[in-house]
């Protein structure tokens, strides 16, 4: 584990063109300094997509069966260096495990690494005198944005199908956790992807971020986080009349009717809103359920929740910020009136009193107008919100800005479609279907613009061309 890490440019670790360095990631679970990164600049993000641009070309006209071939390698040395990349992932983020984050991430290239053999065209009938097809080609340099709560799986979620594209990528992580981000460049380039075609750009929001969005030769965007920022990256992207690719915040609902198999609907609520300790943006941290089996399924809730453990099972809050955000929360929701049925503070016993972390919470008696049943709090938080029919659990479920994701438990397989296609959510799933690496997601609303996952994905990294041969 090196302490001080350079922007990964054209194949190299670079030292920042400003000399300064960023303190990456306190550690969420005791505060010391995990690595020193560059506070990169205009001048970095410049260096970078010039580099990108550069190679980019030529990686775009090879055959997809050989780009194909690469990002599959760059999957297995993921896999074969898993050790490394899950013990960085968990120095910076906390997180009790990132087994099976870093495999997930692995997987993308594997995925994106073999669809991309089967794209293809068509061809357009105008009679025998022309013959019209379409291509899909790359849009040239992608920038994508990334945040902190699943580094290297949310950036190789995009880096992976820009590049089995055609495109070349200039990734900004998180100034939180940039350390995966910065060995999967270094990773991917030993694998056999030709240098310049993936960078790594370290440094904050505005310095980085904001120039990379800004520069001339950036072609697409593809940006994971929060709304506001999301809203700053599409305004400038507007003005330079570029794609963006957005994958925002969330107040997801898993909405369970009397019929449902208590038992496994309660095992998922718990789960649901405690992995990775809530910080998810499709974490459904909505409990919406029909009053007659209200008291008994959040007992059944509460009961798994209370045997999960704080170090093993619940992880901290990854920045500091969103300790105190959540921290808020639970005074907003005192205020609010909802009844507290579980947790409802920080973890205040040793040695957990040294990092960021916070008991899971479950709030009953939620009406809602509350801001609990509102407000993105990406937090281990559930709030509970009763009803007594179908069309009322459909109206509480869709009455936030966002619509990122929704789960539905009934046996009643006409109320599930019905409930699934009123549902304003990218993606729903009913009795605890797991929808892997292949299901497209993303955004209704204020969740975001545009589909990450699946084949979905990769054809948001092409634009179409039409081309006419005339045959006479
Ligand atoms: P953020 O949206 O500010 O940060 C995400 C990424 O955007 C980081 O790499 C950051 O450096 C970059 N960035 C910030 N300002 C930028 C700018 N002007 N131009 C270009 N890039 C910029 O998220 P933040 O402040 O860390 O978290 C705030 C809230 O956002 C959280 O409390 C949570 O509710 C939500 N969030 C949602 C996530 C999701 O997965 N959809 C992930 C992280 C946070
Ligand atoms: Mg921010």
């Amino acid at each position: 584990m090196a302490d001080r890490y350079g922007h990964w440019i054209s194949g190299d670790y670079r030292p920042p063109v400003d000399g300064e360095y960023l303190e990456d990631a306190t550690s969420p679970v005791n505060g010391a300094v995990v690595a020193t990164i560059p506070r990169g600049s205009a001048r970095d993000v410049d260096d970078a997509v010039k580099a990108a641009q550069a190679a980019q070309a030529g990686w775009a006209r090879r055959a997809p069966a050989e780009r194909g071939r690469i990002l599959t390698a760059v999957g297995a040395a993921m896999l074969a260096k898993a050790d490394e990349f899950i013990a960085l992932e968990e120095a910076q983020t906390g997180k009790p495990s990132a087994v099976r984050e870093v495999q997930a991430a692995a997987e993308y290239f594997t995925y994106y690494g073999s669809i991309v053999r089967a794209g293809h065209g068509e061809t357009i009938d105008l009679g025998p005198d022309i013959l019209a097809f379409t291509r899909r080609e790359p849009y040239g340099v992608v920038a994508v944005i990334t945040p902190w709560n699943g580094p290297l799986n949310q950036a190789s979620r995009d880096v992976a199908p820009a590049l089995a594209a055609g495109n070349a990528v200039v990734l900004k992580p998180s100034e939180f956790t940039s350390l995966t981000s910065l060995v999967l460049g270094e990773v991917a380039v030993a694998a056999g992807l030709p240098a310049g075609v993936l960078n790594v750009v370290t440094g904050l929001g505005p310095e980085v971020g904001a120039p990379l969005v800004e520069h001339p030769a950036v072609d697409k965007v593809a940006f994971t986080g929060s709304v506001a920022t999301g809203r700053r990256i599409a305004a400038t992207a507007a003005q330079r009349l570029i794609p963006v690719t957005l994958e925002l915040g969330g107040k997801s609902a898993n909405v369970v009717f009397a019929d449902a198999d208590l038992s496994r609907a309660a095992t998922h609520v718990a789960n649901g809103f405690t992995v990775n300790s809530g910080q998810i943006c499709s974490a459904p941290t909505r409990l919406v359920v029909q009053r007659e089996i209200h008291d008994e399924l959040v007992d059944r809730v509460a009961d798994v929740v209370g045997k999960l453990e704080i170090g093993r099972q619940i992880g901290p809050m990854i920045t500091s910020d969103q300790f105190a955000k959540v921290q808020e929360y639970f005074s907003v929701a005192q205020d609010d009136k909802a009844t507290l049925r579980l947790g409802g503070a920080v973890v205040s016993q040793p040695p957990f009193d040294a990092g960021r972390y916070v008991q899971p919470t479950i709030y009953t008696d939620v009406q809602p107008t509350m801001r609990i049943a509102q407000e993105e709090i990406f937090g281990p938080v559930l709030g509970v919100l009763a009803f007594s029919t179908e069309e009322e659990a459909i109206s509480i479920a869709n009455g936030t800005e966002y619509g990122l994701a929704a789960s539905v438990w009934t046996r009643d397989s006409g109320r599930a479609l019905r409930v699934a296609y009123e549902l304003k959510a990218g993606q729903v799933s009913v009795n605890g279907a797991l929808l892997g690496n292949e299901a497209p997601f993303g955004g209704f609303k204020s969740s975001g613009l545009g589909r990450v996952k699946g084949a979905e994905a990769l054809l948001t990294y092409t634009q179409l061309k039409t081309v006419g041969i005339s045959a006479t």
